[in-house]
């Protein structure tokens, strides 16, 4: 077992479990601090994210970044960005079910490591991954579930509020739900105003 995210990234980057090996240009397998108590899941890498091996790097990842200020938080500081799939599926199509098995190990270990207490799903591949096969993001975005001692949240996935901007209000409240649960659970930083 792997003694560190260094460790488990290193490893990860020479994957070749699923067939998605063989289009990527780079393994995104995640950013942010080691210590991060806020876990963002996606579905997989786009074509800038698979370009620059960073999650959530083009339109939705400047949507995303938004949405994290406004709640005063941000890449780097107390949370983590991973995704679903390492590898970015062709076109953009969402990632097989065997894809998701394949690559969930690496998740798993993210998870083992870090140890969030609360994960937020970008999306319905990462809910439905993450909090129940019937996820369903119109009717429960916002709602947290708790699930081995983890807080789990599903929101709207950026791309999807950049095709459907009538969505934005509804994220946007989910991101205020979620600054109401780092406040909860005592998880906030002291200069963050909340
Ligand atoms: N969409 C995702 O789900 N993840 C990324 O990293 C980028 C786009």
């Amino acid at each position: 077992m792997a003694a560190s995210l260094q460790e488990v990234r290193d490893a990860c980057l020479a994957c070749r479990k699923c067939g998605l090996c063989e289009t990527r240009q780079n393994v995104v397998f995640g950013v942010g601090a080691a210590d991060a108590k806020i876990l963002f899941v996606g579905e997989g890498p786009g074509e800038q994210e698979d370009k620059t091996g960073e999650p959530f790097v083009g339109r939705g990842g400047q949507l995303l970044d938004k949405y994290l200020a406004h709640i005063d938080l941000a890449r780097g500081e107390s949370i983590y960005i991973a995704n679903i799939v390492k590898c970015r599926p062709p076109q953009n199509r969402d990632p097989r079910e065997e894809e998701q098995a394949a690559c969930a190990p690496w998740l798993r270990e993210q998870i083992r490591l870090l140890q969030p207490r609360i994960i937020v799903c970008l999306g319905r591949i990462a809910a439905q991954f993450l909090i129940r096969p019937d996820f369903r993001v119109t009717r429960e975005h916002g709602t947290f579930y708790q699930k081995n001692g983890v807080w789990l949240m599903g929101t709207y996935h950026p791309a999807a509020l950049l095709r459907n901007p009538a969505q934005k209000g509804d994220a946007l409240a989910d991101f205020c739900a979620l600054r109401d649960k780092i406040a909860e659970l005592g998880l906030a930083r002291a200069d963050a105003g909340f």
